[in-house]
């Protein structure tokens, strides 16, 4: 049965996106049976595999609208191998009116193909989004990208009291995985001050791997592909490949 992730922060920009997809694709790279959900309606995830949301007929709205579509008529491969619930635009509507019931579709969603995989990692969108919520109601386990930036602290007590609120109610066994620092200069001061905060408050749940800012990660986002792919041997690409070996080991 699949291992659930939600890589999730109400901060935009944070790295959720970029994690998300190249943690699914270094797995599934090792061969793992892997499943990427972009459950934002940027579809930034859907993009960033060199998926065009436009030219599918179903897309993740599908299933939370519409009673006759199934996972497995919405899933596509990109062209490298990966499976992917691809997300639209269209969800921003679901979004905006969503209702309790709909909070809890992600277990009715993915439920039916959870037995094909061994990781389902969703993607989710940034600010106060009830979407955000639909995969903490779900998941076993969060990732928390965090740039080590101005406000991250504020945004990371925002994201674990999400996460206790969950707890409390609609999900008891979820469980943080792990604080990720993105987009880390690390010659600058905030950064280290941040990074030295945020170690000294949650410690062991900071993953001992860094993600160092590099134009290279925006040049493989607009190419669509993966920089665990488009640039396999750049150090962004080996930190998310080591991200991987973690989350496979344990
Ligand atoms: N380590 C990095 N160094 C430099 N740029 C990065 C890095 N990681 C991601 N980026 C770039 O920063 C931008 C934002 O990253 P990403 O889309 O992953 O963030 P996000 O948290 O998903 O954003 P949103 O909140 O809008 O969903 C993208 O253009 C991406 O290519
Ligand atoms: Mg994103």
């Amino acid at each position: 049965m699949a291992k659930t992730y939600a890589i999730t922060l109400r901060k935009g920009g944070c790295g959720k996106t970029t994690t998300a997809v190249n943690l699914a694709t270094a797995l599934e790279q090792k061969r793992q049976r892997v499943l990427l959900v972009d459950l934002d309606p940027q579809a930034n995830a859907t993009l960033s595999v060199g998926i065009d949301p436009t030219s599918l007929k179903y897309n993740i709205n599908s299933l939370f609208t519409s009673v006759d579509v199934t996972p497995e008529d919405v899933i596509v491969k990109t062209n490298f191998g990966l499976d992917v619930l691809p997300s639209h635009p269209d969800l921003a509507k679901t979004e905006a009116g969503m209702t309790a019931t709909q909070i809890g579709m992600m277990k009715g969603i993915l439920d039916p193909v959870e037995e094909y995989y061994d990781f389902i990692f969703i993607d989710t969108p940034p600010s106060e989004s009830y979407l955000s919520i639909a995969a903490l109601t779900y998941v076993q386990y969060v990732i928390i990208p965090l740039q080590a930036h101005f406000l991250a602290m504020q945004a990371l007590t925002q994201a674990m009291e999400d996460i206790e609120h969950v707890k409390k109610g609609l999900n008891p066994d979820i469980k943080i995985k792990g604080i990720l620092f993105t987009m880390v200069n690390p010659r600058t001061n905030i950064a280290k001050t941040v990074m030295q905060e945020v170690r000294e408050q949650y410690g062991d749940l900071v993953f001992p791997i860094e993600i160092t800012f590099s134009i290279r990660h925006v040049e493989a986002t607009l190419a669509g592909i993966p920089i665990v792919l488009f640039d396999p041997n750049h150090p962004g690409s080996e930190a998310y490949k080591k991200l991987a070996e973690v989350i496979l080991n344990g």
